[in-house]
């Protein structure tokens, strides 16, 4: 009996502004691997997300394209869910955090922050765009840098030679939204008093919950001193409004993560879940955050600062990856190695693509290299080479001289028990998130499973009438092999996997399977699982990031 334990996971919430690009899928292929295999375990895994819908940027946008925001963010919806699915993204729901559920959450969570007396009202100054009327994050000021001379710089750093200022130094400052010459001006803003939580967070984030880079980082912060955080924005806003501050909106980055719940929200009350068992402040459930390393410092700290404020439990973990690089270098726009997910997909098969990044992610913050001479080796390799190649060469024999029927025992019992034996393992290496260890395990036992069928020489055998128990009884035990190995591959590469299990007819594979052998029936036609990628695709999928404008 699998030991009980339920668990909700969440992936940084994509903004409701931009395409879903190869970054966000790295990241949505580690929790859904993760959140699979809990699955195929038995747990009780839920996987959900939404659109993080608020904020300047996509006020902004909406203008420009003459629709509401409302319009923007359905529309991007639709596209990002569109996307997610095409690469096997399971979620258990896609809301959005402009949703009455977040309304109220973000409400009952700001009001009991303010009754514990965390928030602070005070006057600062800031840059205000006099013709449009509002004021201006610091990346919506451009102008000369102060140090170089640089034109066109961002308000808070010179990309030309790196230094940093306040959008203040610049000479000739712009407001990027009308050309305007910026002004100060004095606006009410609300704080949270992080400091009031420095004891729940320093007990948070120091007993062994999170990876160790992460708490370095996080030591460094709690030595700086936590500084209180800007919860609010003026109008205009898309956003929420504060209850009891008039024309003044909850910063997006309050009500992101608090999404997360609203979206579980309307699950639990679409499908009979107790909202509270997960969330409440005794939960025993589990609560897990995969998130990249920029956005740290929020699910971190403010994070398990309002939630606990608000009434609510902590996270149990939150698992931080590194940046996707291509070919050793940032994603480049210029390069064509910023490439969009629908780019991807026009070329190349997304199975590829999550077995290539499990191979590559293990549980530390190290980026992840899309190595796109060695993605094609590997993936051919691996997959097509070592993997599917076994089913290939066994079913053939099985179905010209047996009707597709499987041997009533295996030849080679001791290789299908060893291979089940690593289960509990590479179920470990998963769990922990050291995919790129548990791929080089269950590859090794692809090796070895090949290397099998070498010795046994199922071609040679075929010729003599004589022989054909034994045929049977070897193509059975390579079949029996491969399907272990599907079972082992299933949470990286689902759709492979559904191809196998109707192949193989056995219905949906879960972890255990691997201890009891198909034996003594039949099989369906062999389909092809996965064709070789070929070099030209990737190439023809650079051309079209570099060309298009929006890759
Ligand atoms: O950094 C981002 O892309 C944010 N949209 C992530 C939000 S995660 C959560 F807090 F909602
Ligand atoms: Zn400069």
């Amino acid at each position: 009996m699998p030991e009980r334990r339920r668990i909700l996971v969440t992936n940084a919430l994509p903004y409701a502004n931009g395409p879903i690009h190869l970054g966000h899928m790295v990241e949505a292929v580690q929790t859904d691997i993760w959140c699979r295999l809990q699955r195929m375990r038995g747990r009780e895994c839920y996987n959900v997300c939404a659109e993080d819908a608020h904020g300047t940027p996509i006020m902004l946008r909406a203008e420009r394209e003459g629709i509401t925001p409302e319009e923007l963010i359905g529309r991007l919806a639709e596209e990002h869910l569109e996307d997610y699915r095409a690469f096997s993204i399971h979620f258990d729901d896609y809301y959005t955090t402009h949703s009455p559920e977040n309304r109220k959450l973000v409400e009952e969570i700001y009001g009991r922050l303010r009754d514990r007396g965390s928030i602070d009202r005070r006057t600062v100054r800031q840059f205000y765009d006099p013709e449009r009327g509002m004021f201006l994050p610091d990346r919506f000021i451009k102008g000369t840098c102060p140090r170089c001379g640089a034109k066109d710089q961002n308000g808070d750093s010179c990309d030309e030679c790196g230094s940093t200022y306040a959008p203040a130094d610049l000479i000739d400052p712009r407001s990027i939204v009308t050309g305007a010459l910026p002004v100060e001006k004095e606006s009410e803003h609300l704080f949270l008093r992080l400091s009031d939580y420095e004891d729940l967070l320093e007990d948070w984030v120091g007993d062994g919950r999170l990876q160790s880079e992460v708490v370095n980082k996080l030591r460094e912060w709690f030595d700086d001193g936590l500084r209180d955080w800007d919860i609010s924005r003026d109008a205009p806003y898309f956003g929420f409004e504060i209850p009891d501050a008039p024309n003044k909106y909850f910063y997006v980055w309050v009500d992101a993560p608090i999404g997360y719940m609203a979206a579980f929200r309307r699950f639990c009350d679409q499908n009979g879940v107790e909202f509270g068992d997960f969330w409440g402040p005794d939960s025993d459930a589990e609560l897990y955050h995969f998130i990249g390393k920029d956005i740290l410092y929020f699910h971190c700290l403010f994070w398990p600062a309002m939630l606990h404020g608000g009434g609510y439990r902590t996270p149990s973990s939150v698992f931080v990856h590194g940046f996707l690089t291509v070919d050793g270098a940032k994603m480049s726009k210029s390069r064509g190695t910023f490439v969009m997910a629908r780019t991807y997909l026009d070329h190349l098969d997304p199975e590829a693509f999550r077995y290539y990044i499990a191979a590559k992610l293990s549980n530390g913050l190290a980026d992840i290299d899309l190595n796109l001479e060695d993605f094609v080796l590997r993936v051919n390799s691996d997959l097509v080479g070592k993997v599917v190649n076994i089913a290939s060469r066994c079913a053939g024999f099985l179905h010209r001289q047996f009707d597709g029927r499987l041997a009533a025992a295996l030849d080679a019992p001791e290789l299908a028990a060893a291979a089940a034996a690593e289960a509990e393992e590479i179920a470990e290496l998963y769990e922990g998130r050291d995919y790129n260890r548990a791929l080089r395990r269950v590859i090794a036992l692809a090796d070895r499973a090949n290397r099998y069928i070498d010795e046994r020489r199922p071609w040679e055998a075929a010729r003599d009438p004589e022989r054909a128990a034994e045929v049977q009884a070897v193509c059975t035990t390579g079949l029996e092999l491969f399907r272990q190995l599907v079972v082992f591959l299933k949470p990286v590469v689902p759709a492979i996997a559904g191809r196998a299990e109707s192949f193989l007819r056995t219905g949906p594979l879960v972890w255990e399977d691997v201890h009891t052998p198909l034996l003594d029936r039949e099989i369906g036609p062999f389909e092809p699982l996965l064709t070789r990628v070929r070099r030209e695709q990737v190439a023809a999928m650079i051309a079209a990031s570099g060309e298009d404008g929006t890759g």
